[in-house]
């Protein structure tokens, strides 16, 4: 494909190009991401970093069709989200992205087998046959390392350990990217970084990991990211643009 072709070193696994999002009210226009444009490298640990309100938490959620852009556009593996309708866009997301949030999210009612398991029940089983889905759930609590918790409750888990459950339910559909937002921001620093360590491991197993994070020591274990200011790129490493001309005159029309 004659975009990935300007990537200069490594595939990219997701392209963000010219994106913007403007929010209009009768009062006022504020603008909340201003014209961004970078790609991920497939595989990559990836950074994004940038004060309070700079536009984070908007751009992972387009990143993952969670929100839509008043301009630009993502290709995610070679497929553009905008063209994606919402029911569709839902089923793709649930292949696609495992989501890590702040607060871990947990379903309190469910133990932690159960949590992945619900995941996998949602996702479809990441190709799966459901007579295995229940070893599958084990192998994602595996990886996350917390196997031997899989019959708790989230409440009978200290923070770190819930926050590895949500790693491993994120697994569950096997999805190629897993999306993490400040996902130890909830933690105090050692379990932090014990835990930011389970999601770097992800790489090795083929995953590109996309984390938000304010703490500079995780933020300089990235292999590529980006740092923003209210909306703007102003900081990037191995995510330079990967714009071709027929993609400019696209994402302008
Ligand atoms: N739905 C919305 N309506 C109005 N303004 C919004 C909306 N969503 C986000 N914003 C504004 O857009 C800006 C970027 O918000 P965003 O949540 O992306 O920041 P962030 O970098 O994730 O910040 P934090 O580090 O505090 O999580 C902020 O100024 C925020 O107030
Ligand atoms: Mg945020």
């Amino acid at each position: 494909m004659s975009l990935l072709g300007t990537v200069p070193d490594q595939r990219a696994i997701i392209q963000v190009e010219q994106l913007s999002q403007i929010l209009i009210t009768r009062l006022n226009k504020t603008i909340i991401l201003d014209n961004v444009t970078y790609y991920v490298p497939q595989g990559s640990l990836f950074a994004i970093t940038g004060p309070s309100g700079s536009g984070k938490s908007t751009l992972l959620n387009m990143m993952t069709g969670i929100d839509r852009p008043s301009s630009g556009r993502i290709l995610f593996a070679g497929q553009e989200l905008r063209t994606m309708r919402e029911n569709a866009l839902a089923r793709w997301r649930g292949r696609h992205v495992g989501i890590v949030f702040q607060f871990f999210q947990l379903i309190p009612t469910l133990t932690a087998l159960e949590n992945v398991l619900l995941a996998l029940e949602l996702g479809g089983g990441g190709g799966e046959k459901r007579a295995k889905w229940r070893e599958r759930a084990l192998q994602c609590l595996d990886m996350a390392q917390v196997s031997s918790f899989a019959n708790r409750l989230p409440g009978e888990l200290s923070g770190g350990e819930q926050q590895r459950v949500a790693i491993a339910r994120s697994l569950a559909n096997d999805p190629p990217v897993i999306v993490a937002d400040e996902p130890t921001g909830n933690l105090d620093s050692r379990t932090a970084h014990e835990v930011f360590e389970t999601l770097t491991e992800l790489t090795h197993h083929g995953k590109t990991v996309i984390y938000v994070t304010h703490d500079r020591a995780l933020a300089a274990q990235a292999s590529a990211g980006i740092q923003l200011l209210d909306g703007r790129i102003v900081n990037r490493s191995h995510a330079q643009a990967t714009i071709d001309e027929s993609s400019t005159k696209e994402a302008t029309r």
